[in-house]
């Protein structure tokens, strides 16, 4: 990885996924997380504020560690256990039906094997566990694909391989998962083409 992708990517999303509905998104896709929980896509730590109560320990699968020293104060701040337990969500070096719940935010957009990622987590879920997840991806207008298309490889070398067009429900029940809550939607005050958003509940077989 270049510099931009290590250091500067990292900053830039510490801020860019605060902005606007971020926190009210997070609110969202966090409740109902409870006991055990892993984390794909960790980043700086955005989403620890909205861990609800009954979550025990998250652990927290990040390949960058800019984003994890990014993640300090808000790790310093939790009264949850908070370990990086992981590098790459693709890979999980976790044992079979493990958590109780699963987090993913703004993160399948960005691993390069998505499907990979989100079978993983299918099986390091207990079953009937729970992905709670909020992603931007494929949008529902054909006017906003068609510019998203457009757009996708600039996407991708500006923002460390992060893609614009993956269908995230369908990947979601490629992978087994039942999709059991499904809000899609623009944010507000963001590119259209970027802000297609999926927010809801899988549960894992
Ligand atoms: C757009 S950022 C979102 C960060 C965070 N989830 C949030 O909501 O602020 C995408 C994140 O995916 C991480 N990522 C990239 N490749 C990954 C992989 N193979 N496994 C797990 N996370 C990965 C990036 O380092 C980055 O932190």
């Amino acid at each position: 990885m270049g510099f931009y992708a290590e250091q500067v990517v990292p900053r830039i999303v510490n801020v860019a996924c605060a902005m606007g509905e971020a926190g009210e998104l997070r609110r969202r896709v966090c409740q109902g997380l409870a006991g055990e929980v892993v984390e794909i896509g960790f980043g700086s730590g955005l989403n620890i504020p909205y861990y609800p109560a009954a979550v025990t320990r998250v652990d927290a699968v990040e390949p960058s560690d800019v984003g994890w020293k990014l993640a300090g104060k808000r790790l310093a701040a939790t009264p949850v256990t908070v370990q990086r337990a992981g590098l790459d969500g693709q890979s999980l070096p976790f044992a079979d039906d493990g958590y109780d719940s699963a987090l993913s935010t703004w993160t399948l957009c960005t691993i390069p094997d998505a499907a990979a990622a989100l079978r993983e987590l299918r099986r390091v879920l207990k079953p009937g566990g729970t992905l709670h997840f909020v992603e931007h991806g494929l949008a529902p207008d054909e006017s906003v694909r068609r510019w998203q298309w457009r757009l996708d490889p600039l996407q991708q070398r500006l923002f460390a391989g992060c893609h614009l067009t993956r269908p995230i429900v369908d990947m979601l029940t490629t992978a087994g998962f039942t999709v059991t809550e499904l809000d899609v939607f623009y944010e507000k005050g963001a590119p259209k083409t970027l802000a297609a958003d999926s927010l809801g509940t899988a549960v894992s077989p």
